[in-house]
């Protein structure tokens, strides 16, 4: 970043000016540092805007053809890294329509005419978020593929399903893993309905209250993409809510990740032993030998936090912001593009760590087995035999009680001692107490049945490669 000896130097806005901005000033209220990432945004916007101009003869033909030589010379400038940014024109859209003027003299001028960068920014970051929303879309089906091959595999892999970390009812890890599978649907799907919000146009806002100009504002919605225009000036300038609500669906995301990586670390620790994380995602300690810590999890749980705060920085950013644009909004950036980086980030080396994942069935088996995890079957069982619920549940209790004391499972009992509890209690049901007999006898949708299961992983599969956002 270069700077310059203020006294010599012309801002695009210092007519009125009496004295060159302070040093720290400068720093200060400069945003190019971050900023520089909405360039070619800010270029197609440009471009879009001269052409309107054009079309409207608000600017004449070798105008355009000047301004659009020179933002492409500008494109690869900063494509090869040879574009000069500098800190005495404050931010990305000062330093491009600088360099324009430079490379095609009064052209360059023209370009602002009937815009504010007001309008300006509010576009680029629209066009931004667009782009973000698109791609973590793309990541988030990849990670879907993924969970899905994995899910493929273990359709029979009884684990303990748990309520309150105590185990409950025999589940199948798959069915696990389609929880997940889930979860990050509705996540597509919040993205794919924020999609419509962000995708209209603000140029043709001015600073706050339009242009006296002729402008034909759906035209440049539609060379740009864009569904429609903001429909109020004021609001086009000054709200970031589309950009706060990328953030909170990201957070959405994150928070999902976030609960797979905690399982997926307690699954990898000794005591539960459910899977093996590969070597490549794990990291050691440099006192302790024998440690491999599951540090690619654990920083996505943690990284949660940080997309958490960007959520709390930008809705703090707006709510005491009157109408219309204040430089506040100048803030919204680097929490925005970090929440973006982030997503991007976890979600790649997420779907990349499922493929490393190895599952330890016996381990998940004998868990299972610990915890009377068909209890509710065999109240299910009496209450077929005519017992209302409330009293099965009774019975079983006694039954899990006696089972505790012998330190055995439920379906080690032998029938005497069982009948003993109750002589409702047969053989034929002590027989369907197995887990795979639980996971079984819950086909219907939504089920832990493998039959349900498989159905669910197809209907995901059709999904992840059919949907379009
Ligand atoms: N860099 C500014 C921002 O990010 C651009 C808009 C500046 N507008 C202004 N009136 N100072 O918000």
């Amino acid at each position: 970043m270069t700077t310059k000896n203020n006294k010599k130097l012309e801002k695009a806005w210092s007519g009125r000016f009496e004295e060159p901005v302070d040093e720290l000033v400068k720093r200060f209220t400069a945003s190019v540092n971050f900023d520089y990432r909405l360039a070619e945004y800010d270029i197609r916007g440009s471009i879009a805007h001269a052409e309107m101009l054009c079309s409207q003869k608000i600017i004449n033909d070798n105008d355009l053809q000047a301004i659009k030589t020179g933002l492409a010379d500008i494109e690869s400038e900063i494509q090869e890294g040879k574009f000069n940014w500098s800190l005495d024109y404050e931010d990305v859209h000062l330093n491009i329509e600088r360099r324009l003027t430079e490379l095609v003299g009064d052209a360059g001028k023209k370009l602002h005419t009937a815009r504010s960068r007001n309008d300006q920014v509010a576009t680029d970051i629209r066009l931004y978020v667009r782009d973000q929303i698109d791609s973590t879309v793309t990541l988030i089906r990849r990670f879907q593929s993924n969970l899905l091959d994995l899910a493929e595999k273990h359709v029979h892999t009884v684990m303990p399903g748990l309520t309150h970390l105590q185990v409950a009812q025999p589940i199948s890890f798959a069915h696990h893993l389609m929880a997940y599978f889930e979860m990050t649907k509705r996540d597509v799907e919040r993205l794919s309905s924020l999609r419509n919000r962000v995708n209209r146009l603000p140029l043709g806002s001015g600073a706050l209250a339009g242009t006296t100009f002729n402008i034909d504002r759906l035209n440049v919605a539609e060379k740009l993409g864009f569904e429609g225009v903001c429909e109020n000036s004021l609001d086009a300038v000054s709200d970031r809510d589309f950009a706060i609500e990328f953030c909170t669906t990201v957070a959405l995301i994150m928070m999902h990740l976030s609960r797979l990586s905690e399982e997926l670390i307690l699954w990898m620790s000794p005591q539960f032993q459910y899977i093996e994380i590969a070597d490549r995602f794990c990291t050691g300690s440099s006192m302790m030998p024998q440690k491999k810590n599951p540090d690619v999890p654990e920083l996505v749980r943690g990284k949660t936090g940080r997309v958490n705060g960007h959520v709390v920085s930008l809705l703090t950013l707006m709510k005491g912001q009157p109408l219309a644009y204040n430089k506040d909004n100048q803030e919204d950036k680097e929490p925005l593009f970090d929440t973006a980086q982030t997503i991007r980030d976890t979600l790649l080396v997420f779907t990349d760590m499922l493929t490393g994942i190895s599952v330890n069935k016996d381990a998940m088996y004998k868990a299972t087995a610990k915890g009377f995890a068909t209890a509710t079957d065999l109240a299910d069982h009496l209450v077929r035999k005519s017992l209302p619920f409330r009293e099965s549940h009774e019975i079983v209790a006694k039954v899990v009680k006696l089972a505790s004391e012998r330190k055995c499972d439920i379906s080690d009992l032998k029938i005497q001692e069982l009948k003993a509890v109750s002589p409702m209690i047969d053989e034929e049901m002590i027989g369907k107490l197995s887990s795979e007999a639980a996971l079984e006898s819950r086909n219907h949708i939504g089920g832990t049945g493998s039959l349900a299961v498989n159905k669910a992983i197809l209907k995901a599969r059709n999904w992840v490669e059919n949907d379009d956002i």
